[in-house]
């Protein structure tokens, strides 16, 4: 095969990617969420989730471009556009679905209304705010745990088909 070791280091970035982009998400999620919960005073609880989520923002932003970038050179490699059409590649539709929610958060919907709007809701009830931000939370972070158990498991075998 023609530019094997590109694709192998395209390989290993992605996943290098993923380990920081899906680690972080894991992080907030388990970590530092549950521990502002505990912080009583709404003022202070703002504005240390400011901070901290403001700064994996970036990170974030940078680990989506090059999860996607490298995804799709090796969706371009293995020629393997096709699989989109079946469903038993269930996982490379997660994959890309879970790339398409972040990176519509990250770079569309937080700059444009969903940091203001968060920002607003937890000034007016801080407990309830950041419940219904941990709740967004756990749902993205199970369906990226999900894609990566799924994508393991696919690109090296195992065949999800059923019949
Ligand atoms: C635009 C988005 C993405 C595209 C186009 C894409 C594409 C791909 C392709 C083509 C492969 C190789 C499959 C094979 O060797 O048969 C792969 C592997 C993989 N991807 Fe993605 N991916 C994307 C996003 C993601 C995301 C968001 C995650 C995690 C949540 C992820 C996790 C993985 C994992 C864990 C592997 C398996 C690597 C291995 O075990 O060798 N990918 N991806």
């Amino acid at each position: 095969m023609e530019n094997y070791s590109h694709f192998i280091f395209a390989r290993a970035l992605h996943i290098a990617a993923i380990v920081f982009w899906i680690g972080g998400v894991a992080f907030v999620t388990t970590v530092l969420i549950p521990a502002l919960k505990n912080i009583p005073e709404a003022n202070d609880r703002l504005e240390l989730f400011e901070k901290l989520e403001g700064k994996f923002g970036f990170q974030a932003k940078i680990t989506t471009l090059i999860t996607g970038l490298s995804g799709y050179y090796l969706l371009n490699y293995l020629d393997a556009w096709d699989r989109l059409l079946h469903l038993h590649f269930w996982w490379m539709h997660l994959m890309i679905f879970v790339w398409l929610v972040f990176t519509l958060v990250l770079f569309v919907l937080e700059p444009l209304f969903l940091h203001q709007w968060f920002r607003k809701q937890a000034l007016k009830d801080s407990d309830s705010a950041f419940a219904w931000l941990h709740r967004m939370h756990v749902v993205l972070l199970s369906l990226s745990i999900l894609a990566v158990l799924g994508a393991v498991a696919g690109s090296h075998g195992f065949s999800f088909q059923l019949m």
